[in-house]
């Protein structure tokens, strides 16, 4: 098929979506709102985060228009995540709206329970299809340490709450291990796992936190974690799904599973198929990305589906091979993680 430089050429809707390095985007995060009822360290600073004023933010009406137009190009898989996406009201609206949009086959929230429990019950009456709940451990004074919220009980009571729906599954749960976590939270992770049937995962901690603290000497690796489990419980790895954020691998007893989001240590870039829409309205082709393309404006402006289409493609062929995190000179995006969404 005949294609111009910058990948444009000769498409209509309908054609996937790829970039210049060969990789089909199948996947879109959506984030909902910069705003968080939280406030972990890996994250967001305790205070004087400036939030996105409101008249930036898409509304409800623009975010299905856009990802509409984005199923249309191939997207697939829906997640959406903040900030915190329940904080944003009449959340489980959207996630109805978006619903609707037929081509979507997996629609997915990432959250971090605080609001889980009054919500779950609407969630899934609006059609979501799985749900991974972030809980960095299972002690009350340490879950208050990272998150710098006393929360443990009300998220444990959110996650139980979604999980008394069998049509929401797999749910998982994502914990940030920072430095002191210890063999004893490892123990109660696997409990967790092994007991209820979530999968659990560990995510190495990335530069892009509030206070721009991170230093590679903070981050606890996968194999550091796995090692930690495997003194416990012998572990077998799992085939690779394609485009997985995590290695997943069962309890050799056959009880439960368990995952690793190793970003930093094992990069997972190469078949990454991933784009991210911001609250405000623009693209981002990468986690790392320092370069966004706005959306907001020409769909405001009363840019056509063409128009749109064309912008997304230039950017999407624009895509990142990688992040260059182990590179020296890297620069971290200006936009700290809860401003883009995980
Ligand atoms: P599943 O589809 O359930 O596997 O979810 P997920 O792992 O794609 O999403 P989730 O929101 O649970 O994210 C888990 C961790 O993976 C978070 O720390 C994300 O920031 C990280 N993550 C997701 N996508 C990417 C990516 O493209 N690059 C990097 N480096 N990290 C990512
Ligand atoms: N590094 C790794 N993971 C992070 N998350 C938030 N900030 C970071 C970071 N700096 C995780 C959250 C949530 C997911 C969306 O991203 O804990 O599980
Ligand atoms: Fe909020 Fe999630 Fe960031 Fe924690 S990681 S402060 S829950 S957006």
């Amino acid at each position: 098929m005949a294609r111009g430089s910058d990948g444009m050429t000769e498409y209509g809707l309908g054609v996937p979506l790829e970039d210049a390095h060969g990789r089909l985007i199948g996947d879109l995060r959506v984030s909902v709102t910069d705003r968080c009822n939280f406030r972990c360290h890996y994250c967001m600073p305790v205070e004087g985060m400036p939030w996105i004023p409101r008249e930036e933010i898409l509304t409800f009406e623009e975010i299905e228009r856009l990802v509409a137009l984005l199923v249309g190009l191939g997207i697939a898989d829906v997640r959406l995540t903040g900030g915190e996406p329940l904080v944003r009201r009449e959340f489980p609206a959207l996630v109805a709206r978006l619903r609707g949009i037929e081509g979507i086959h997996d629609l997915s929230l990432t959250t971090n329970g605080y609001l889980l429990e009054a919500q779950a019950a609407d969630l899934v009456a609006a059609g979501i299809d799985r749900v991974n709940v972030s809980i960095d451990s299972l002690a009350r004074a340490r879950f208050f340490e990272v998150t710098r919220r006393d929360a443990l009980d009300r998220v444990l009571a959110g996650l139980d709450a979604i999980a008394a729906f069998p049509e929401v599954s797999p749910v998982k749960v994502n914990a940030v291990p920072m430095p002191g976590f210890d063999r004893d939270d490892v123990i109660r992770f696997c409990d967790l796992a092994r007991e209820r049937g979530f999968q659990v995962r560990f995510i190495e901690f990335m530069p892009l936190d509030g206070d721009r603290n991170w230093t590679a000497e903070q981050v606890l690796t996968g194999a550091q974690v796995r090692a930690m489990v495997e003194e416990v419980h012998p572990l077998l790895e799992r085939p690779r799904e394609p485009h997985a954020t995590a290695r997943v691998f069962a309890f050799a007893d056959g009880r439960g599973e368990i995952g690793f989001v190793n970003p930093v240590s094992e990069p997972f870039c190469g078949d990454c198929n991933r784009l991210r829409l911001t609250a405000d309205g623009r693209l981002r082709t990468c986690l790392f990305s320092q370069h966004e393309t706005d959306l907001r404006g020409p769909l405001r402006a009363g840019a056509d589906d063409a128009e749109l289409e064309s912008i997304v493609r230039a950017a999407v062929w624009r895509k990142e091979l990688k992040h260059r995190i182990d590179e020296p000179g890297f620069r971290p995006p200006a936009r700290t993680m809860s401003a883009i969404g995980g």
